[in-house]
């Protein structure tokens, strides 16, 4: 009864990665491309102040991931690409949701656990919402598919539970059960230092990550000295379990170059990384490359980019409006 409709986003809290990439953008082209989907994405500035923020630099993250986007292939024709904090709708639905999730649901939120540490008494309430917020922001386009990494998975599944409980609690059938996307060799792409860890932009060490903006230099020299084992590359994607960064790099070449662990492996099995890695090297930098360079132009004129971004605003708003008029009338306002 729902028509096939996309929604992801991405908080703008300074720099992408490479796992930002394959776990994400790279996927939200695809489903542009798909045909089958309208595609939605938005610049989640509203979850990006969850932790505090510099003003002059959250504006200018956020004009650089919609730049990001762009360059990574995101059309503002063909997709609704937009910034969160521009359409009241979102936290409006959120404060609706707030009230439909329990504090048990959000007490199990790993995310909530990992990113507060050990100090949670001092996390903001925001930081401890987030996920209800995040349900408004998918709900509020009836999106019935959200493209995501795997560290987004409880995530999806609390806004299920909250769509099933509006539905149950008010006996209609008006939010869809939206389904995460969590597909391809890079679902969790891992920090080039520590193959336990996912690979992120608020890791401490620089060399953990790729940067959308690393220069090539920078890309070899942080292949070249990623963690590996000694061993070389075994004969078939079996072997690599067990040996969690091995596996990283193989993941990420299958990724970038649009193969199967198994196409890779059968071209690279039993070689050293002393071959491996520079082809990986010369991949990344191949794919990359363009796309920085692309930002770093579309970063030039910040108006143009305003511009983009209040026009997604208008045509999301044109979607969001009517969906929470009618919850508001469900619930009785
Ligand atoms: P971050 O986790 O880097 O702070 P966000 O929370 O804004 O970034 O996540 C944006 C998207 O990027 C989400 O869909 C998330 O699942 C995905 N993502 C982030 N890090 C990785 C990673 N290391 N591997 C795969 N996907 C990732
Ligand atoms: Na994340």
């Amino acid at each position: 009864a729902f028509a096939p409709r996309v929604f992801s986003g991405i908080q703008p809290s300074g720099g992408l990665t490479l796992g930002n990439y394959l776990g994400a953008m790279k996927r939200f082209v695809d489903m542009q491309e798909d045909g089958g989907y309208q595609t939605i994405y938005c610049m989640v500035d509203l979850h990006a102040i969850t932790v505090w923020q510099d003003p002059a630099k959250l504006t200018r993250a956020t004009r650089e991931l919609c730049a990001g986007f762009i360059a990574a292939g995101i059309d503002p024709e063909k997709s609704i690409l937009f910034n969160q904090s521009q359409v009241p709708e979102h936290t409006q639905l959120g404060w609706i949701f707030n009230c439909v999730a329990r504090m048990g649901w959000m007490k199990r939120m790993t995310q909530f656990k990992d990113k507060a540490g050990k100090n949670a008494e001092n996390a903001s309430l925001g930081l401890f919402g987030y996920p209800a917020l995040m349900a408004a922001d998918i709900l509020a386009y009836h999106a019935t598919h959200v493209p995501v990494g795997e560290d987004q998975k409880q995530h999806l599944e609390l806004t299920r539970d909250i769509a099933a409980k509006f539905n149950h609690d008010y006996s209609v059938d008006f939010f869809p059960l939206t389904e995460p996307v969590i597909e391809g060799a890079a679902t969790r792409v891992m920090s080039l230092r520590d193959g336990s860890r996912k690979m992120s932009k608020s890791d401490p060490s620089d060399m953990s990550r790729i940067n959308m903006t690393d220069d090539a230099d920078a890309i070899a020299s942080k292949i070249r000295k990623a963690r590996t084992d000694p061993e070389p590359l075994p004969g078939d994607a079996k072997g690599l379990e067990g040996r969690a960064e091995a596996r990283n790099l193989v993941n990420i070449y299958a990724a970038l170059s649009d193969q199967s662990v198994d196409q890779v492996m059968a071209e690279f099995g039993g070689q050293p990384f002393s071959v491996f890695k520079p082809r990986l090297a010369d991949l990344a930098v191949d794919k990359l490359s363009p796309i920085s360079a692309e930002m770093a132009r579309l970063m030039e004129d910040p108006a143009q980019i305003d511009a983009i971004l209040h026009r997604g605003s208008e045509r999301a708003r044109e979607i969001a409006a009517p969906v929470l008029k009618r919850t508001y009338e469900i619930v009785g306002m």
